[in-house]
């Protein structure tokens, strides 16, 4: 949520660099974008409405060797060029760009107007700029006043932040993600330098070697060192350099048109590097479930529907309850965590605020926490006791596809270690990626994009499953929804003819995810349920049924029914945007990595 970037070095087109990899930053917010570049002894400011990525870089040659770039998605006023970043004080000799919310920002800006500060935007980061400047007419110390500001912030934030003064980058976080990118002669890269960014795709081009801003923490940099110290206490931090072990081929998108597509795809691969995880620390963890006093499951999203999965995984195959909580409801269930209590969270990115929150609940009790993500040394990652990788690679679509098959793949992994049956759960998930491999051909794919061209101008779908596609239901729903536009609901099969059945007419169009289980017929009835009422009725599952318009096969793979069910509803999605004329990579309100609550 909002990209920021920075870089101090020996280069001298700073605003290039930060222009170009902010465009890898992209999917966190594309609303605004805005650029300081520091030249002489001031600052060149740009910044306007639309998206980075139609920004020519090479306008930013400026002879710069530090600048600080952001791409917004706006929290607090509309989006205008007046609430775009960089903000700037009030004597325009401090530039900073901000990701999170400054809940306490009334309050600051209602004192610092009383000092004779004036606002330009309605957001809540202008204050920022403004209290470092007052810090700094006390200290005349540019860093040491930026932590003094960042002690009166409640809230979250990740700030980078140039003085006309000082030729250093000051960054700190609470609560958003900063990665420091780490260019230095010595340790064998063609020039020195530094950059600082909410993720790491921004840099890649330049260095795979980092290092993790935690919480509370802030870094100064003028390119040829850094020192990391700790906001409250103001000492010295030590930080670990890390060698990333991704590509930045990886995180493109090749020849395809968009990411999701491009996603999509990646799951001939991604289920089974998921599947490849160690096998000694699979049954600690199962051992950790079968004797935690209660295991939360909690995400937000489509990965709040992996955990909802996860909870029939673990009932049929372990006969082991879990309980599921979306993590924004989580803190609620606070009385019934206890120090044996174990959390069990999953995320993508890692850094959604809503899971973090939850992890906090957890630890303020003594629980422990297992973390399962895709992004390695994020913040979620790396307070867990306990990380499992679904090693999916870089997921940069706003649409989360991959993902979610590998943790569904991990869920359904640790359920049958828990159930003493690991090397039958790991055959099983191996088969089904095969299978996943040989489902995404040409024709399958082309199949689903005459099903979009059929559908595409109906407003209303309704998807239906029971047990565990019955989450695949919602989890479908929210994919369509946020691509297409279309407004398409999820329900449990048996729940339709408790009111959800009032919404079909004559042609609605209704999606039935189903497998070859105990709970097929059900399923099948409630189908028919649907027709009766003039339902158009297309089916996704093993076997064919009279009660279908249209039929997607999929292959029987009993408990791991999920991950190849929710494969021809990604694709739909997909094509339902692209054929509704919307960039699927891109859905307007959205943003990759909920950074805020
Ligand atoms: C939907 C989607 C979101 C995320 C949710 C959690 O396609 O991507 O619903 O699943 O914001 O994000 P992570 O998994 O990064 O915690």
């Amino acid at each position: 949520m909002c990209g920021i970037f920075g870089y101090v070095g020996s280069r001298n087109d700073a605003g290039n660099v930060v222009v170009e990899g902010l465009k890898n930053l992209e999917y966190r917010g594309y609303d605004s974008w805005g650029v300081a570049c520091s030249v002489g002894d001031g600052f060149l400011v740009k910044k306007d409405i639309g998206k980075i990525s139609a920004v020519n870089g090479l306008q930013f040659f400026d002879h710069s060797c530090l600048a600080v770039a952001h791409t917004r998605w706006a929290t607090h006023g509309g989006v205008t060029k007046a609430n775009a970043h960089p903000h700037l004080s009030e004597d325009g000799s401090i530039a900073v760009v901000h990701n999170g919310i400054i809940e306490n920002f009334v309050q600051i800006r209602d004192d610092l107007k009383a000092k004779g500060h004036t606002f330009l935007s309605e957001t809540d980061s202008e204050v920022i700029p403004h209290l470092i400047e007052e810090e700094y007419k006390k200290s005349g110390d540019f860093a040491a006043s930026v932590r003094q500001a960042c002690l009166q912030f409640e809230g979250r934030y990740a700030i980078l932040a140039l003085h006309t003064g000082s030729k250093t980058i000051v960054a700190a976080r609470t609560g958003s993600p900063l990665i420091v990118g780490v260019m230095r002669k010595d340790k064998g890269a063609a020039e020195d330098g530094y950059f600082i960014a909410s993720d790491i795709p921004a840099f890649m081009n330049y260095t795979k070697v980092v290092q993790y801003l935690d919480d509370g923490e802030m870094v100064v940099t003028d390119g040829k060192s850094i020192l990391f110290s700790d906001i409250q206490t103001g000492s010295e931090k030590p930080k670990r350099e890390i060698e990333i072990t991704w590509s930045i081929e990886q995180s493109e998108k090749g020849d395809f048109e968009h990411y999701m597509l491009k996603e999509i795809m990646d799951q001939k691969e991604s289920v089974a590097r998921a599947v490849n995880q160690d096998e000694e620390q699979i049954q600690t963890l199962a051992h950790a479930i079968r004797d935690a006093k209660g295991t939360f499951l909690v995400g937000c999203g489509t990965a709040a529907k992996a955990c909802m999965a996860a909870e029939y995984f673990f009932s049929v195959i372990a006969k082991h309850h879990v309980n599921f909580a979306p993590a924004s409801e989580f803190k609620l269930y606070h009385h019934f965590l206890q120090k044996e209590s174990l959390l069990i969270v999953v995320s993508q990115s890692g850094e959604t605020a809503d899971v973090l929150d939850a992890m906090r609940v957890a630890k303020l009790k003594g629980s422990k926490v297992l973390a399962i993500v895709n992004v390695e040394g994020s913040t979620i990652a790396r307070e867990a006791d306990y990380t499992l990788l679904i090693n999916a690679g870089p997921e940069r679509a706003v649409a989360s596809t991959k993902a979610l098959t590998g943790q569904l793949a991990v869920l359904l992994l640790i359920a049958h270690a828990l159930a003493g049956r690991l090397q039958e759960g790991r055959t099983l998930l191996l088969e089904t990626g095969a299978q996943i491999n040989d489902m995404l051909n040409p024709r399958y794919v082309h199949r689903l994009k005459l099903l979009a061209e059929k559908i595409k101008n109906e407003e209303d779908l309704y998807i239906i499953g029971k047990s565990w596609n019955y989450p695949m239901a919602l989890e479908s729903a929210i994919k369509i929804q946020e691509v297409s536009y279309v407004h398409a609901e999820g329900f449990a099969g048996g729940e339709l003819k408790h009111g959800p059945i009032a919404l079909i007419e004559k042609g609605s169009p209704c999606i039935a995810l189903y497998g070859h289980d105990e709970v097929t017929t059900d399923l099948i009835t409630n189908a028919i349920e649907l027709k009766a009422r003039g339902a158009f009725m297309i089916g996704v599952g093993p076997t064919q049924h009279e009660v279908f318009d249209e039929w997607i096969k999929v292959p029987d793979v009993a408990a791991a029914q999920p991950l190849v069910n929710i494969i021809p509803i990604q694709v739909l999605a997909y094509f339902l945007a692209v054929k509704r004329g919307k960039n699927p990579d891109m859905p307007r309100n959205l943003a990759k990595s909920v950074t805020v609550k």
